[in-house]
């Protein structure tokens, strides 16, 4: 063993680490959103299945992760205190959302959702009466970083496996 070889084993080691850390990181992400001030069963929702355990999928690479991150940082500190990726808290659980809605309907939601339900938008009118005609603020974001929410979200649902498929969050 000389000096050589340690040098090429010392830095794959620690980018393995950094890969585990990362991993770790966003299974964790994962969880952490999850605290709701209401509770679930309140909301109406069936209880969550626990016994599935989450599997964390690939970590997503170059422009993707990069969104995720930012994405989770935008989300956790404008949408968290209403909302999380399969739970409903104040507003609705956000898992599917890009299946639900356009993204050009999203990002004119999330910049001013009180103008669409004026304007007399279908489902923002549907969904705000739905919600109590509880206004959501508006945010002062860029398209791009609502876009870097969805795929945040979009990364959040596929931490989720079965109980997608098996439509449990899906009743809502
Ligand atoms: C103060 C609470 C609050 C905050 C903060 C908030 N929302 Fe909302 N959101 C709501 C409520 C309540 C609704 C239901 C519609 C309504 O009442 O206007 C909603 C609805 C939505 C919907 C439509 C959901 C669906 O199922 O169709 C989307 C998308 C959304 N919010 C995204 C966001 C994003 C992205 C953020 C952060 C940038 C955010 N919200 C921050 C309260 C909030």
């Amino acid at each position: 063993m000389n000096k050589a070889w340690l040098e090429v084993v010392m830095p794959a080691s620690l980018v393995l680490i950094f890969c585990t850390i990362m991993v770790f990181g966003f299974s964790m992400s994962g969880l952490l959103v999850e605290p709701a001030p209401v509770a679930p069963e309140l909301a109406g929702e069936p209880a969550k299945p626990t016994a599935k355990p989450i599997m964390p999928n690939p970590v997503p690479t170059g422009a993707d992760a990069a969104a995720v991150a930012a994405g989770d940082a935008l989300f956790k500190r404008n949408c968290a205190q209403c909302h999380a990726v399969n739970d409903v808290v104040v507003g609705p659980a956000l898992a599917g959302i890009a299946k639900r809605r356009p993204m050009s309907w999203i990002i004119p939601w999330v910049k001013n959702s009180s103008k669409m339900v004026a304007k007399g938008d279908e489902y923002a009118v549907k969904i705000f009466n739905q919600y109590s005609k509880q206004q959501m603020p508006s945010f002062q974001l860029s398209d791009q970083e609502i876009k870097a929410i969805v795929t945040y979200i979009e990364f959040q649902e596929q931490q989720m496996t079965d109980p997608v498929a098996t439509g449990v969050v899906a009743c809502r």
